[in-house]
């Protein structure tokens, strides 16, 4: 089986279930080489996770063997990075945020143009079984015609579990950069593109205490909005409601779920490769047909069960992505998360920022078009 070489530039947080999940499901992927800025967590992981090698940034991108370079830095480091993988004449995958902005993610989609090579970006959550399997419901109709949705990231931040939580609390942040990108993709990949934005944005608390270790105790000042409510209107004229918020201690708002003319669709975590959507079908609400059977209109709404249509390697997995990718760059097509889907992403985030400033309509410049949808069946680890 012809194995492609990645090197990972990033060796902090979310690296290790990259490494995890690559080294253990995805056998056509081989991780090579660990890069940092820093040695000593370049060095760490490749140990931990038996890398060949641990690199220098420049040293990883000399490394002519490498083929795909996934770029796991903080996100204000993102576009030089990824400039610099791309100079290197190396395929990109890239966690989210893509970009801080429209301009800086235009600018890495021309350039990979210019040098004939392939983009792509985190989440690829939406090629996980849930989230396929909800498109699959769409498409077939369950639900009717969509109408509206509603999307809710409340929490209450991540300073009670990330071990260097500053960069969510500066430019490049908040809960809009951070979580923003898994709950717009699965709303574009899920309904179409979104054309218009109206928000307003709101600090909530002006420093936050660190829960987490090595820092417990100490503050950090807060340089951003911690909380968006906005409204999209998307394709075919579907209008969604979205929070977006690292302010909330406890909400019971859902995560996701989609109003159709025949039915509910209850999307799962967004931020999950893994979970059950639940159906609810107009036929089941409207017991009114029964006239006066008392049985009928004492029954519970249930949901019909629908089984997850596609592989389920694990709830929280990264690195379908690069997977995607790298057979991508095979068939020389674009990725599903290529830059088209992540430039839209990251207008649509800069919209929400710029519509609660100015207390204006965002109207969208970007288009993009729904991923293709994955084959049904094949290999678990494979597309
Ligand atoms: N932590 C998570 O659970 C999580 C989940 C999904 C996505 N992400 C995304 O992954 C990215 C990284 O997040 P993290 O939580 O792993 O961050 P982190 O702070 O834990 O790790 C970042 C690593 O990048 C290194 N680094 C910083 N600047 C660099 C540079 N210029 N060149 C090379 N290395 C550099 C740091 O030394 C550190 O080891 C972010 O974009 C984040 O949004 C994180």
């Amino acid at each position: 089986m012809e194995r492609t070489k990645i090197g990972i530039i990033g060796c902090g947080v979310i690296s290790n279930t990259y490494l995890h999940d690559i080294t253990q499901y995805y056998r056509e992927l081989e991780v090579t080489a660990c890069g940092d800025v820093n040695p000593a967590a370049a060095q760490q992981k490749a140990r931990e996770y038996e890398i060949p090698h641990a690199y220098t940034v420049e040293q990883l991108l000399e490394d002519p063997e490498i083929v795909i370079v996934i770029n796991l830095t903080p996100p204000k480091f993102h576009t030089g990075i990824n400039r610099r993988i791309l100079e290197a004449g190396k395929h990109v995958f890239c966690e989210k945020p893509f970009a801080l902005s429209l301009e800086e993610a235009r600018e890495i989609e021309d350039l990979a143009k210019e040098k004939k090579l392939y983009v792509g970006c985190a989440p690829d959550t939406f090629l996980g079984s849930s989230l396929q399997t909800c498109g699959k419901l769409i498409r077939d109709g369950w639900i009717g015609k969509p109408l509206y949705a509603t999307a809710n990231m409340m929490s209450g931040g991540v300073e009670t579990w990330h071990p260097s939580p500053d960069f969510f609390y500066k430019e490049g942040g908040g809960p809009l950069f951070d979580m923003g990108p898994y709950y717009l993709t699965a709303l574009v990949t899920l309904l179409g593109k979104i054309e218009k934005i109206q928000s307003v944005a709101r600090t909530g608390f002006e420093k936050r205490t660190i829960y987490s270790e090595p820092r417990r105790g100490q503050e950090l000042r807060v340089e951003i909005p911690t909380h968006y409510s906005a409204i999209l209107q998307m394709e075919g004229n579907v209008a969604v409601s979205m929070n977006m918020s690292f302010d909330i201690w406890y909400s019971s708002l859902p995560r996701m779920e989609i109003y159709g003319t025949q039915g509910t669709l209850v999307v799962p975590d967004p931020n999950m490769s893994g979970g059950e959507p639940l159906l609810y079908r107009f036929e089941n609400t409207i017991d009114e047909v029964y006239g006066e059977s008392k049985e009928a209109l004492n029954r519970p709404v249930k949901p019909v069960q629908v089984p997850e249509l596609y592989h389920r390697l694990a709830d929280y997995t990264r690195g379908l992505g690069v997977l995607e990718l790298a057979q991508a760059i095979r068939k020389k097509r674009d990725p599903r998360t290529g830059t088209r889907l992540a430039c839209h992403v990251t207008e649509a985030m800069n919209g929400i920022m710029e519509a609660a400033r100015s207390g204006s309509t965002y109207v969208m410049q970007t288009d993009c078009e729904r991923p293709e949808p994955l084959p049904l069946g094949g290999e678990a680890g494979r597309i």
